[in-house]
């Protein structure tokens, strides 16, 4: 059987940076708030011309430019996003339209801050079965024209920012590298925890407008924080030592952890949990926010730019958010 690479890596995010600062003029929080609670410090909103589809085609440029292959070689498309252009279809086809990838197969992930590493979890299937030769897997989030910038909302929308990043998945050239497992995990019961109910089948748009209108709440994210928080500290530990025990390591033995951007302070007990050190964990969600499904590509890409992901080294991706969902994702760069 194939095993599978990540090729190539790339991620694009909007230019218009928004402090925390920006932040506490249109609505009651302060950059000390934002920054004790989460740790970030900015985060992007995109302008009106560029779209999830414009960011994730910017994203697949430059993974398609740092795998050195032709988009030609590119055989599926995988597309995680919770904030798509339109109710249907999904971005995956206008991504591909894009492109200028005449008929090949667009997939769309509907799994939030883990669809990233579900769709991962995909490709490594389809490389692995020799089914498809190279994968673009897209994460892109457009938040920020979907948040209640009110003080009424500022619980959510201090926390999440726009973005896209993209990877290539290949067939290994060798058996030593590629990707060693992945491992995904849902919980059902926990799906009103952090929601958008609205424009929904369950409240479609004709409702909203003879209802409350613009006041329905159920038209913005809701999140019940504390809650999150408490089973996002202990699914990442639970999800990385499954990885890790399915491969008969250890967490000393991971060379760089990248977790979902959920929230520093997620990273940080995370960390301590797992006995890491600090060069063991990468973030970046000062910068960036909550992300969702961008958040991993983005952080990957980064890292490696950085100079901090090298052949043979044991990079470990680990994701936690809404459904809820959890997944891992441990590879031998
Ligand atoms: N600025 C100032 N004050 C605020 C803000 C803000 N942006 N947001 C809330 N507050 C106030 C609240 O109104 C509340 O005031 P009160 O005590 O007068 O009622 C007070 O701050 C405390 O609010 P809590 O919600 O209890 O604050 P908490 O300490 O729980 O922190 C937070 C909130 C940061 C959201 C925290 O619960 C958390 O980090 N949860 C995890 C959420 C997360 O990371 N989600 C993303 C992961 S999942 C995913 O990626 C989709």
């Amino acid at each position: 059987m194939n095993s599978a690479i990540i090729k190539g890596i790339g991620y694009y995010v909007p230019k218009n940076v928004v402090t925390n600062e920006d932040l506490s003029k249109i609505m009651d929080t302060s950059d000390e708030w934002i920054t004790e609670r989460t740790g970030i410090k900015e985060r992007r909103w995109i302008n009106n011309d560029e779209s999830t589809s414009s960011m994730a085609l910017e994203a697949s440029k430059n993974a398609i430019q740092d795998a050195d292959i032709e988009k030609s070689a590119i055989d599926f498309i995988i597309f995680a996003t919770l904030s798509p252009d339109y109710y249907f279809p999904g971005p995956g086809v206008t991504l591909q339209k894009e492109l200028g990838l005449d008929t090949i197969g667009a997939l769309d992930v509907r799994n939030q801050c883990s669809g990233f590493v579900y769709a991962l979890s995909i490709a490594d299937q389809y490389i692995k079965t020799g089914m498809y030769q190279n994968i673009l897997v897209v994460g892109s989030e457009y938040h920020s024209g979907g948040l209640d910038k009110t003080t009424k909302g500022r619980g959510v929308s201090v926390i999440f920012g726009d973005g896209a990043g993209a990877a290539i998945v290949s067939k290994s050239p060798s058996k030593e590298r590629g990707i060693l497992s992945t491992h995904l995990h849902a919980q059902g019961e926990h799906a009103e925890e952090l929601t958008l109910i609205g424009p929904s089948t369950r409240r479609w748009v004709p409702q909203i407008i003879d209802g409350a209108g613009k006041d329905d709440d159920a038209i913005y994210p809701y999140m019940n924080g504390t809650f999150v928080f408490k089973h996002a500290v202990t699914r990442f530990p639970e999800v990385i030592n499954e990885a890790l025990k399915k491969n008969d390591l250890n967490a000393e033995d991971i060379d760089l952890l990248i977790p979902h951007q959920a929230n520093l302070r997620i990273s940080q007990f995370v960390q301590k949990k797992m006995g890491l050190t600090d060069s063991q964990v990468f973030n970046n969600i000062q910068k960036y926010g909550n992300t969702t499904a961008a958040s991993i590509p983005i952080a990957l890409a980064e890292a490696k730019q950085a100079g901090l992901v090298s052949q043979g080294d044991l990079i470990c991706l680990a994701a936690f958010g809404s459904g809820f969902t959890w997944a891992s994702a441990l590879i031998r760069w």
